[in-house]
């Protein structure tokens, strides 16, 4: 038999202020066809002043056990990924504890921006794996929109905030492919490339910060990177892409999506997409996208996952599981 980390419960929490395209055509040179067409955003949602990403995070927590039948009391440990943490320490993770009322376990933040779920969805499946943790809340939460740049249009139009959580549970399986949860990851980075996204500000700088990307530099890389580290995922596990039911894309930009799924041989019915509704929310995207994409009956228990993200660093990973 073979311990694998295996989803049972999802939830997530999106923040009640949606700000639609136009609403930038107000401050800036930009229109809604522009950041459609581009990006296929049309709308995201924005952190109330004062809510911070722990409170976002705990809410998609309290939906994930709600879902799952189980309290905090169930949970051995907590791993939030984030980039946008409500102080610089503690961890948002040990914020989202005591928001639990969890009073035992341990609780730490990944950072890999945009990666960061597929990272900490691997650091979670390594802890059960080894016996470390038997239930790990796994959580991406970001509030993007305290780091944008509100003049510079290449950039704050394309983000948003929100947050997701999945729980994984340690479940004695066959050891074959045809096992639920998580199968194979592949994790890599490339600090070369550390120019190309990144917050011109931190503790050690003094300075708070704002995002800056080039955008088109961070595309081109997207495209090439994407398709290969699923695909070498799914090798791993000894699966290749005609076996995936879902591929749950990072939400970053439609055309990344769709030439990710093409690059893989794979029609965009086999994609769960949220970007149109959600914006870029970093290491949030990918767990909003199962949980909605859960929530709207896509996906199933038994259905093949591939996940993959890229973001700053560059960063970027893909992990396959069974639902
Ligand atoms: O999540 C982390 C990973 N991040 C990503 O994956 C983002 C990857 N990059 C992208 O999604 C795209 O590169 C963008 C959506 C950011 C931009 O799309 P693009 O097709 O690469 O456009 P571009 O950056 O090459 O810019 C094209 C033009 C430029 O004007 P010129 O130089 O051609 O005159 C920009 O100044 O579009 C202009 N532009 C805008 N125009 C209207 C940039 N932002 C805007 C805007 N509205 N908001």
């Amino acid at each position: 038999m073979t311990r694998r980390a295996v989803v049972v419960g999802t939830g997530h929490y999106l923040p009640e202020r949606v700000v639609e395209n136009a609403e930038f055509e107000a401050t800036l040179d930009t229109t809604d066809e522009w950041i459609r067409s581009r990006s296929g955003i049309e709308r995201r949602h924005f952190a109330a002043e004062g809510e911070t990403t722990s409170d976002m995070a705990a809410r998609a927590a309290e939906r994930a056990l709600a879902d799952a039948g189980l309290t905090a009391d169930d949970v051995d440990a907590i791993v939030v990924a984030t980039s946008t943490p409500d102080l610089t320490f503690p961890s948002a993770a040990t914020m989202v504890q005591s928001k639990l009322g969890m009073t035992k376990g341990f609780a730490f933040d990944v950072q890999a921006v945009c990666a960061g779920f597929v990272y900490a969805l691997s650091n979670a499946s390594a802890l059960i794996a080894s016996g470390q943790a038997s239930r790990v809340m796994v959580i991406g939460a970001e509030t993007f929109s305290r780091i944008m740049d509100w003049t510079d249009r290449s950039t704050c139009v394309l983000f948003g905030d929100g947050a997701g959580a999945l729980l994984l549970e340690a479940q004695d399986q066959p050891g074959t492919n045809k096992d639920r949860g998580i199968l194979a990851t592949d994790l890599n980075s490339d600090g070369r490339y550390k120019d190309l996204l990144y917050v011109d500000g931190g503790v050690s700088t003094h300075t708070t910060g704002h995002l800056r990307m080039q955008g088109n530099q961070v595309f081109r890389h997207a495209v090439e990177k994407l398709a290969s580290t699923a695909n070498t995922a799914l090798d791993r596990a000894g699966l290749s892409a005609g076996d995936v039911d879902w591929i749950v894309p990072h939400q970053a930009n439609i055309r990344i999506i769709q030439g990710t799924a093409k690059k893989m041989g794979l029609s965009m019915d086999n994609v769960v997409v949220t970007v149109q509704d959600h914006g870029n929310t970093s290491a949030a995207s990918i767990p909003l996208a199962l949980s909605v994409g859960k929530d709207r009956g896509q996906i199933k228990e038994g259905d093949l996952i591939v996940t993959e993200a890229i973001g700053g660093g560059l960063a970027w990973g893909a992990v396959v599981l069974r639902w």
